[in-house]
């Protein structure tokens, strides 16, 4: 193999490459003069007879935007082609969907030879005359021999597709599928094709497990492809990587493709019948041949041992296979399976097809640690690089294998010292990088999507505690902020409120309080921006059942500790600033009951925040957590008791008793009927109404998960004993009377 064609991208070109150097300096006016001299061989054709639609688009390519796209086409077909020299399945790819282009050119097969010959000319003129950027100007025999035999290998990938075109193979392929698309529905040619394949490869057929339906549907969908494979192969390769990869999932082998063409082409042949012509039959087992050789190619270079155990589910081997590795290479065997230059992790492959054994013992192998002569190997650094998403995805997909990772990525001693055993920790990436985003960092990804026994771990514990020493003081210098702009609120809102009169003492400290609070939302707005601007938004979705309802925030909002500041900051400052404590005035004559209401929701939001505090104690902390899952139970059960209330105070309203005469005084009655405090007087309530009412109580959802057992009907047992208490006044009165 010629080492002067290593190509731009192989490592760099050693002296003497002279044809790859000029190829790889893209100047202007080297591919200009590479395009006069395909023009000139161009001429050349034509008046050499190209002959048919080739002649009359070679005319055309005279002008001068012609020559220049055929040339550029030529250029870029040299670049790719030489740079992927040690990459023959890509170089494959490249050159079947040029050569549809140079098709369209007018390039025909007897052309080739002649454009090889002209593009070894240009080299040669182009390296002749000296060159003073590069320093290159000769153009040896060997170069010669080098640049015969690159062409040979690029232009025999062009031919096979050049020749396809002009025998009209696409339109023969592409008009037959029609017919037998016509002829037959979708479930028979299924049906036709599998049942040969069970007879003519017996050993395959296993892979075919879906429902009758569903196989005929893909066999429909594969044999497009491969038509598509002749037509557009441009869009033919964009699906071709994950496709081998599904195919290599299949457990498919680049040995079935031998049946499975012929048992296409059988299939083709009885459908079709008479149709099946000598021209036909060529060209779909030209197109078949190769499509099929771009597949196997593909399957053979992404198939290796490990992919074979994986699809087999067989761990004896899989451990076999591993143990094969050279131990430097043995971390990258399991983390990346190159399939057609794209990047398969088997790892994620085991873990999406539930193939937790297998998964845990890539862990376990990827997280030990070996060593040689030269050196220790650890797996942990290429594992965090080769899956920036691992955390996220063993937290969603398996999360039983996070204690595998968690014991890799720490060390202990065999021997105890005074009672102690020494423990390295290996968590560099799950601490994440200080320069990096710390809401993406795995730790943070844990907090979001992890389980809470996962933070039991020690692994997960040291991280937590490295990281709460560094930011602690942080934590407590905000608290102490919050807490002092609490303790004058308190003093200057709360105990102030008794005031009839505002002292000027209480009025300097509510200034104090707004402009603490006007500091601290600046500084908060400040946080905002720069989040907004460096891209630093999480969307949330309020209603996670209605995930249309969203909308983005900075991250700092996303958290509802600081979302609460922020709110309680923004009213502490109207409060302030409404004029509601003005020096010497009375309360209630410059008071409103908004303005009251703004200082206590302030209130409320201070302490609320405040309890961030108790943070500090894991057990305080953990209480918090559970009041917190409490909470949005809590705010079910008030909806519903909401929507009743209304409900049952619009029927009483209409009814228009005594205590339910207007729709808020209905839901007060109600509310005070079902809290059981001064409750109205129901002597006058009419049956309905009553009726309602002994309904409302019992149906009401607070005070059946208060009291599930209690008999709920306090209503009536009142009303009955309101009603014997009259009946006794009654009789009383006419005892009396009598
Ligand atoms: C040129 C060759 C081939 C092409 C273009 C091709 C294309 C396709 C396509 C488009 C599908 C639809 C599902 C998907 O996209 O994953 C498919 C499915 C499949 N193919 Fe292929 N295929 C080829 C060769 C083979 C061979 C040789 C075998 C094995 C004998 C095979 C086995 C399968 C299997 C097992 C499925 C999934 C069907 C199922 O799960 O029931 N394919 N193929």
């Amino acid at each position: 193999f010629p080492v002067p064609f290593a190509g731009p991208g192989g490592g760099g070109n050693p002296p003497g490459s002279a044809s790859v150097d000029y190829i790889g300096n893209n100047a202007p006016s080297r591919r200009a003069s590479l395009a006069s001299l395909c023009d000139f061989q161009v001429t050349n054709l034509r008046h050499g007879g190209a002959g048919g639609n080739g002649g009359k688009v070679m005319g055309k390519a005279l002008e001068e935007a012609a020559v220049e796209a055929f040339g550029v086409e030529f250029w870029d077909i040299l670049s790719r082609g030489i740079s992927l020299l040690w990459e023959p399945e890509v170089q494959t790819e490249n050159m079947v969907v040029a050569a549809s282009r140079l098709f369209a050119f007018g390039v025909r097969i007897q052309h080739l030879e002649q454009i090889g010959d002209a593009i070894g000319q240009s080299f040669k003129a182009a390296l002749a005359c000296p060159c003073n950027e590069c320093g290159l100007h000769e153009w040896t025999d060997d170069q010669s021999e080098a640049w015969s035999w690159c062409w040979e290998v690029l232009s025999a990938d062009i031919a096979k597709t050049i020749r396809a075109q002009e025998l009209r193979h696409v339109q023969l392929v592409r008009d037959s599928w029609e017919a037998v698309k016509a002829s037959k529905s979708s479930v028979d040619l299924g049906d036709l094709f599998y049942t040969d394949l069970q007879e003519e490869a017996p050993q395959v057929i296993h892979l075919f497990q879906r429902p009758r339906k569903m196989q005929a549907y893909l066999f429909i969908q594969a044999m497009e492809l491969i038509v598509r494979f002749g037509e557009d192969p441009a869009s033919f390769f964009d699906e071709l990587k994950p496709l081998v990869i599904r195919h290599i999932k299949y457990g498919v082998r680049s040995q079935y493709m031998k049946p499975f063409g012929i048992v296409l082409m059988r299939t083709m042949e009885h459908v079709l019948g008479p149709l099946w012509t000598t021209d036909v039959s060529a060209a779909w087992k030209s197109l078949w041949t190769r499509c099929s050789c771009v597949v196997s190619r593909s399957l053979n270079v992404g198939t290796n041992l490990i992919t074979v155990s994986i699809v087999n589910g067989d761990l004896c081997q899989l451990r076999r296979a591993v143990a094969c590795a050279p131990r430097c290479d043995r971390a990258k065997w399991i983390v990346q399976v190159q399939v057609n230059g794209s990047v398969l992790s088997p790892l994620y492959w085991a873990v999406r097809d539930c193939k937790y054994a297998m998964a845990r013992f890539m862990l376990r192998d990827l997280l030990t640690i070996r060593a040689d002569r030269e050196e220790y190997y650890y797996g942990a650094h290429l594992l965090f690089e080769s899956h920036p998403d691992l955390v996220s995805a063993l937290c969603r997909e398996s999360p039983q294998l996070v204690s595998t990772l968690f014991d890799g990525l720490m060390w202990h001693s065999q021997a105890v010292e005074k009672g102690k055993v020494r423990v390295n920790y290996y968590i560099g990436e799950l601490y994440g990088a200080p320069e990096g985003d710390p809401w993406a960092s795995p730790l943070a990804v844990f907090c979001a999507e992890g389980k809470p026994w996962m933070f039991d771990h020690p692994v997960l514990d040291k991280v937590l505690q490295l990281k709460w020493g560094r930011l602690k003081l942080l934590f407590f210098a905000e608290q102490t902020v919050f807490a002092l702009i609490l303790v004058l609120f308190m003093v200057g809102f709360v105990d102030g409120a008794s005031e009839l009169t505002c002292s000027q003492h209480t009025v300097n400290l509510r200034r104090a309080v707004a402009s603490m609070s006007g500091i601290v939302l600046l500084v908060m707005l400040v946080l905002m921006h720069v989040q907004i601007r460096s891209g630093q938004c999480v969307r949330i979705q309020p209603l996670p059942k209605l995930p249309s309802i969203s909308f983005v925030t900075p991250r700092l909002l996303a958290n509802k500790w600081n979302t609460s500041r922020f709110i309680a900051c923004v009213l502490i400052i109207i409060a302030a600033l409404s004029g509601h404590c003005n020096q010497g005035t009375s309360r209630s004559d410059q008071g409103s009951t908004w303005n009251m209401h703004v200082e206590a929701w302030a209130g409320l939001l201070l302490w609320i925040q405040f309890s961030q505090i108790l943070v500090t104690s894991t057990r305080l902390s953990a209480l918090i957590y559970t009041v917190g899952i409490l909470l949005s139970d809590v705010v079910r059960l008030l909806l519903v008791i909401l929507i009743l209330l209304v409900a049952f105070a619009a029927y009483l309203t209409c009814l228009s008793n005594e205590g339910f005469g207007e729709f808020g005084q209905s839901i007060l009655s109600l509310v005070r009927v079902s809290i059981e405090v001064s409750k109205p007087d129901l002597i006058e309530v009419g049956g309905w109404s009553l009726f309602m009412l002994l309904f409302f109580c019992h149906l009401h959802p607070g005070r059946n998960a208060q009291h599930p057992r209690r008999p709920a009907q306090p209503v009536v047992r009142d009303y009955v004993a309101r009603q014997d208490g009259v009946r006794q006044d009654e009789q009383g009165v006419r005892r009396g009377r009598n």
